[in-house]
């Protein structure tokens, strides 16, 4: 069977991955196989540019096609911060959502939106990225057990309940990650399977 890694260790990524392509002949191989894979520096200054870092650095390092992604939380407010710095924003969870209530506290603006980019190498260079966004507003207050990250606080455009709040399949359909992984699957079915055909 074809064999593609996926540039994470993140067992939820590699399951959702798993799922999305699973009418594919491919099997989807996470880094976790690879016991001395080296710590990648994100030194990009976009979601496309890290994606991209991270799925060359797969496909050189396994020989195999590879995947990435790279997503953060922009708020207009912020000028788009925390954006790519969405992760190293504060310590945890509860910080990072703590820091960015604080930082948009008098602020009547609160529209914001999640972004994802997905990259794909293939023998040394990066052939296609991906993007997928879903706007929305920040809430007043963490609301909801569900997901991770800033889902307490993110209200999608279209509902009145928090990522955190809404059944995880919702968000599955129309979040940023699901938008760039479908168009990614896509272009894998249209494109690669002839080079995975050549490839493996
Ligand atoms: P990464 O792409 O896995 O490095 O994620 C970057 C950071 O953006 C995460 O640590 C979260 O803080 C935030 N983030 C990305 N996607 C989501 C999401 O779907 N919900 C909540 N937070 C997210």
């Amino acid at each position: 069977m074809a064999q593609i890694v996926a540039a994470t260790t993140n067992q939820k990524k590699l399951v959702e991955l798993r799922k999305l392509l699973s009418s594919q002949e491919v099997e989807v191989i996470g880094l976790d196989r690879y016991k001395n894979y080296p710590d990648i520096e994100e030194n990009g200054v976009s979601f496309e540019e890290n994606a991209s870092i991270k799925a060359l650095a797969a496909n050189r390092y396994t020989d195999l096609p590879a995947f990435a992604d790279d997503s953060g939380l922009c708020v207009e407010a912020l000028n788009g911060e925390p954006g790519i710095h969405s992760s190293r924003y504060a310590e945890n969870d509860q910080e990072r959502i703590a820091k960015l209530l604080n930082a948009l506290d008098g602020q009547a603006n609160r529209r914001a939106k999640f972004v994802c980019a997905i990259a794909i190498a293939f023998n040394g260079e990066v052939i296609e990225t991906f993007v997928g966004e879903i706007h929305g507003v920040i809430g007043d207050a963490p609301r909801g057990a569900n997901g991770f990250g800033y889902d307490p606080i993110f209200i999608p455009d279209g509902y009145d309940k928090t990522f955190a709040e809404l059944p995880s399949d919702i968000k599955d359909q129309i979040s940023h990650r699901a938008v760039a992984v479908k168009a990614a699957v896509q272009f894998v079915e249209d494109e690669m399977a002839a080079c995975f055909n050549d490839f493996n």
